[in-house]
């Protein structure tokens, strides 16, 4: 039995920071260091009557609609956040009742919850949607996984130049229509202190180290991925969706990719005149020696041209969308999907069939590695998005309205200010309930 996504659709916070037009200038800094350095043109950000979950209810609603499903055919709700608001009641309960005023049916039925472990969560929620149908409990029903976040950093934190916001909701169903997720699994888990949140809003952050972990992490998941039977073999996959803090993060992280797949194979051989063969551990005297090795060749691989195309057809597609909305944390890797495979479709590539390599990672600090193959009619799921639109719809922002709209949606403030778009056919924040509870509305 096949399972996976039969639908996905995506929300972004309708507000658009230009980072090098408008946050650069305004903090002193050479634009180039977003659309060079970190690969970034803008930031998705919330409007005053949006957060986690207007935006993962708008998400679903709109997959609901355009896929005709109704909420009696849901059994399972999971949203995957590291912006949560309440320490008990799930923002999957928010979302039902938003989906119940809106839509026929109930979700009685359906089992709620909440995963928690930074970006890797949207992908964890994902993995335990795929279980409890392959494990036969979900009734023929399907499961609706829903990741969101308002990725907001301190004021003057560097982690504000990578800010974002937006929801990804997918249908995860037998059968599906765009991806099946493959049965092998990488781990590579640390305990780490490296991005965290210790019951504060924004978090606290090691920039420089998270990025080492990062790298530290996807290299652990990649050789458990191939322990555990899976082939990273580049012939394999037509597109590595990785998770997307910053476009650059991702530029430093495929060569590493790329070096593990292609030791031992023909094209580890093609480069040998080039570049020789990858430094091996058994050929140098101390770790040291061999990691300066390792270093200089994964340089050099880089700069090839065989890298270069392995890179722009199945690692640059994928940025597309990241690069004009920035983080989305738990969602990021999941928007990385869609972008590789809506630049696939426009290209004319053919993939059905083909394979992907999903490459999560959350702080704290985890990696995932996982394949997917993607299903015959999947351009039939890609044409119904109307992600780019959205986009292309966002508010541009000047840098005081960024101001307070940073002020607005922070806990420690009270700020209250108007709302700079007009909701239109979505949920919205309506004000507190007499418990201190979130409320929502659906404007017509
Ligand atoms: N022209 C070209 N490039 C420039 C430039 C210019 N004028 N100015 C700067 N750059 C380059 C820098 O050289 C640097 O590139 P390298 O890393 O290749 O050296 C890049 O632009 C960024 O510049 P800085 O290092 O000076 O930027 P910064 O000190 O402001 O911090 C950051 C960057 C550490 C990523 C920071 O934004 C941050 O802390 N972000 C949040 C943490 C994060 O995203 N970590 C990623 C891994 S953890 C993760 O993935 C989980 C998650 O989602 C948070």
């Amino acid at each position: 039995m096949e399972v996976g996504i039969d639908g996905i659709e995506l929300w972004a916070g309708k507000l658009r920071l230009d980072l090098p037009g408008t946050f650069a200038p305004a903090n002193g800094e050479d634009p180039e260091k977003y659309t060079k350095g970190l690969g970034l043109q803008a930031s998705s950000l919330p409007d005053s009557y949006e957060d986690i979950v207007t935006m993962g209810a708008n998400a679903a609603h709109r997959l609901l609609e355009r896929k005709g499903v109704s909420l009696d055919e849901i059994g399972r709700i999971d949203v995957a956040t590291e912006s949560a608001f309440d320490r008990s009641k799930p923002v999957s309960t928010y979302v039902a009742g938003c989906l119940e005023s809106a839509h026929e049916g109930s979700l009685t039925t359906a089992n709620k919850g909440e995963r928690k472990f930074a970006c890797m969560a949207g992908t964890q929620a994902l993995d335990d949607a795929v279980n409890w149908i392959r494990a036969g409990r979900n009734r023929g029903r399907a499961a609706l996984v829903i990741a969101t976040d308002t990725a907001l950093y301190a004021r003057d934190d560097p982690g504000e130049a990578t800010q974002g916001a937006g929801a990804v909701a997918m249908l995860v169903a037998e059968d599906p229509g765009l991806v099946a997720l493959g049965p092998e699994q990488g781990i590579g888990s640390v305990d780490e202190t490296d991005f965290l949140k210790p019951n504060q809003q924004f978090p606290s952050v090691d920039g420089k180290r998270s990025m080492q972990v990062y790298l530290a992490r996807m290299r652990e998941a990649l050789v458990d991925f191939a322990r555990a039977g899976g082939t990273t073999h580049p012939d394999e996959f037509a597109l590595v969706p990785f998770h997307t803090p910053f476009p650059a993060m991702v530029q430093k992280a495929a060569p590493l990719g790329y070096r593990h797949a292609i030791r031992d194979t023909e094209y580890e051989e093609q480069l040998a005149d080039e570049i020789g063969r990858q430094p091996r551990p058994e050929g140098f005297e101390s770790e040291e020696a061999y990691l300066s090795a390792v270093k200089e060749y994964t340089e050099a691989l880089t700069d090839t041209d065989q890298y270069g195309r392995w890179y722009d057809r199945t690692v640059e597609p994928t940025l597309a969308i990241s690069r004009q909305v920035g983080n989305w944390y738990t969602a990021s890797v999941h928007v990385t999907r869609v972008a590789g495979l809506l630049e696939a479709r426009d290209a004319g590539r053919e993939l059905a069939g083909a394979g992907l390599l999903v490459a999560s990672y959350g702080s704290g600090a985890q990696a995932e590695i996982h394949a997917e193959t993607v299903q015959p009619g999947w351009t039939d799921e890609l044409d119904g998005l109307r992600i780019r639109e959205q986009l292309a719809d966002r508010r541009e922002i000047s840098f005081e309205e960024y101001e307070r709209i940073h002020d607005a949606h922070n806990h420690e403030e009270s700020t209250d200010i108007a709302p700079l778009t007009e909701p239109d056919g979505e949920f919205v924040f309506d004000g507190w309930g007499r418990m201190g509870e979130r409320e929502y509305a659906f404007i017509e």
